[in-house]
């Protein structure tokens, strides 16, 4: 999918580069530091006042921002634009004892209280009133401050709360959902275990109950969840607006590893568009089976998904260690620069951080940062002046988009529904399957996008749905096969419908697109696998299945001996359906045909492009391998200046960026 180019990008000159600066937690002296290390680093934006609420609101209709105008008049002085949050991401503690109510409680009933942070109800109008509230008063004081890039609504929205006020909220919202209790009754099938309502005040959040709860209200629960948070960020957006409508507006979203607490595509339409921007954090997980390059390209590439073409911006990652890792992993010298401009390379219009400053004290004292405890005499103060000069060489990318010729599905709801109890496997995980072969992908070389079942798919040569457990209907798959794409199809896809009740007929609204029956499911029990007459192996998970309108291409040699690998040739595309989790995907690939986007690249030489509507092109280039690397294009490396050949070698570790001849 091709990004659409516009001119909201965000409001510094070149591309955005920083972190979180929370100069609350320092003296005065210390701040104007800051400001000189960030000039010497080539920062050109912070985000501000993300966790200051106490400060700024210390009581009730007290009011002080002596410290943030002073912050702020320090930036526009030293040439830092800001990305000025609204704080509203954490109540103090008077506001939580003055309203009691706003505390969230959790699923076992128990009031989880002040002491860390995000401690609120999304449900609670008096948390809803106040957040309007600081929104309002600082869209009005600082809608024109020299200093002002664009604004920060709340901190990664996640906080879910079960009280009284949720119960209340969430019947509203299964009210328009269902309409009346009859509707409900059946969209939940409640004649299962007596479970039928004869009045709304009967419904409740899926609070700890004796058995395993109805899936379908678990399933409901998260779409109001997300809807619910939805509806606080946009009131607080709506405010800003009202008197700043020229300045971008964003939030940071977490759609990069296993965080899948919000839809974020139903998000995305909300942060996309004019004075709108995509932002997204990425922490990486340690101890995956997933490399760190293929984590980053996975959080990038579906960054993008939720941009649909619009500007989007890596809003945070470290520079090093996280505190809530237990600093078991540090990051080794030069990862920093690989990890930040592969975000660049995929999309990003910057690179940012947590935190500019490491804190000395609270629960993120251990947290690395840009500017480390160590201080600037460090190899991390040092890579981060190395990546500021580099970005400074790369303003004229700002703007240029990615193209994709594949894409893996993903859709948030079936990954909700695909994790609701009483599944026959534990270990039939959507997410981590997608990242799993979105990093298989990225190994071949190609970029792929995360996208949604429900898009415009006609642009891509392969669409893969590893897991698609929830399905309403193939109307858009099969327009996108009939059309002359190549849908691969992963096993357990199509099983469900909106309401999560099993489709009639598996596997259920694939049948026909697949022309497959399945039978009967056959889990495997983790570590074991079952062979395939080619030569693959599949693990996790098997199916009885049987072709009705599809060619076999493998079948399992082990039970259920019955046919595992189909294709059918369906308009002018094709579609394969898999019955097992392939233990290796690259010989599916080499079956496919899936090329490299750049051919004959040595392996672990990550390439993407970036282009602009003029033509102008940028080929990145980052060697994760061990050996060097030619890079298979002519041009100028703006990192360097120097000229660039196909048989120009890219050291191991080392990155370029070519402007194509
Ligand atoms: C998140 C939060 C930050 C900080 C970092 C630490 O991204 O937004 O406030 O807690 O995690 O990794």
């Amino acid at each position: 999918m091709a990004q659409r180019n516009t001119d909201i990008v965000p409001t510094v000159d070149g591309l955005a580069y920083g972190g979180d600066y929370n100069p609350e937690q320092w003296g005065r002296e210390v701040w104007d530091e800051d400001v000189r290390l960030m000039r010497k680093a080539g920062v050109n934006l912070v985000s501000v006042n993300i966790f200051a609420w106490a400060g700024i609101n210390p009581a009730p209709d007290v009011w002080d921002f002596e410290r943030l105008d002073a912050v702020m008049d320090l930036l526009a002085e030293g040439g830092i634009k800001a990305d000025l949050a609204t704080s509203t991401a954490s109540p103090p503690p008077w506001f939580s004892q003055a309203h009691p109510e706003t505390l969230p409680v959790n699923a076992e009933g128990v009031v989880l209280n002040s002491g860390a942070r995000a401690e609120y109800c999304p449900h609670a109008p008096a948390f809803q009133a106040a957040v309007v509230e600081m929104a309002t008063r600082l869209a009005e004081r600082y809608a024109d401050h020299p200093a002002l890039a664009m604004w920060h609504v709340g901190n990664e929205y996640y906080r879910s709360c079960l009280c009284d006020l949720a119960a209340d909220a969430f019947r509203a919202w299964l009210q328009e959902r269902h309409g009346d209790l009859d509707g409900l009754n059946a969209a939940w099938g409640t004649t299962f275990w007596s479970q039928t309502y004869s009045d709304w005040s009967q419904v409740l959040p899926p609070r700890i109950c004796a058995e395993t709860p109805n899936p379908s209200l678990v399933l409901d629960w998260r779409r109001f969840g997300s809807d619910a948070l939805l509806r606080l960020f946009r009131s607080e957006a709506e405010a800003i607006a009202k008197h700043c409508p020229d300045k971008p507006i964003t939030t940071n979203l977490m759609v990069t590893g296993n965080f899948a607490h919000l839809d974020y595509h139903r998000w995305g339409e909300h942060v996309t568009g004019p004075n709108r921007l995509v932002a997204t954090d990425h922490y990486l997980l340690p101890d995956d089976e997933i490399g760190w390059p293929e984590q980053v390209a996975f959080g990038a590439d579906a960054s993008r998904g939720l941009a649909a073409g619009g500007p989007w911006l890596l809003m945070e990652q470290s520079t090093n260690s996280s505190a809530w890792r237990r600093g078991y992993f540090a990051k080794r010298p030069g990862d920093q620069l690989r990890h930040s401009l592969s975000y660049v390379a995929r999309g990003s219009e910057g690179a940012m951080f947590f935190q500019w400053r490491a804190s000395r004290y609270g629960a993120e004292r251990y947290h690395s940062a840009m500017v480390p405890h160590g201080g600037a005499d460090s190899r991390v103060f040092r890579e981060v002046e190395q990546f500021g000069a580099w970005l400074r060489r790369l303003t004229e990318v700002k703007g240029s988009t990615v193209v994709s010729r594949a894409a893996v599905l993903l859709d948030f709801q079936s990954v909700w529904a695909a994790n609701t109890p009483g599944q026959p496997s534990a270990d039939m995980d959507t997410y981590p399957e997608l990242r799993r072969w979105h990093a298989a992908l990225w190994r071949r070389g190609v970029t792929t996008d995360l996208a949604n079942p429900e898009w415009d798919l006609s642009g891509y040569e392969y669409v893969f749905a590893p897991h698609l457990y929830l399905l309403d209907s193939d109307a858009n798959l099969r327009a996108y096969v009939e059309g002359g794409g190549t849908l691969v199809v992963g096993p357990y896809s199509g099983i469900v419908d909106r309401n999560d009740h099993v489709h009639e007929g598996l596997p259920g609204a694939l049948r026909d697109l697949i022309g497959v029956r399945v039978e009967e499911f056959v889990p495997i029990p983790k570590g074991d696998k079952v062979a395939l007459d080619d030569g693959i192996e599949g693990e996790t998970w098997s199916e009885v299945a049987h072709a009705i309108d599809a060619e076999v291409v493998a079948s399992f040699e082990d039970y259920p001996h019955t046919p595992a690998v189909f294709r059918r040739e369906r308009g002018r595309g094709e579609v394969w359906y898999l019955s097992t989790r392939p233990v290796a995907l690259d010989p599916l690939f080499e079956r496919l045909g899936v090329a490299a986007d750049f051919p004959d690249a040595p392996e672990r030489l990550e390439l993407v492009r970036r282009r602009h509507e003029d033509g102008r092109a940028y080929v990145f280039a980052i060697n994760h391998g061990e050996a060097p690397a030619p890079v298979p294009v002519a041009g100028t490396d703006l990192l360097t200046g120097e000229p660039w050949t196909p048989a120009t070698p890219l050291d191991p570790g080392s990155c370029a960026v070519i402007r194509e001849a």
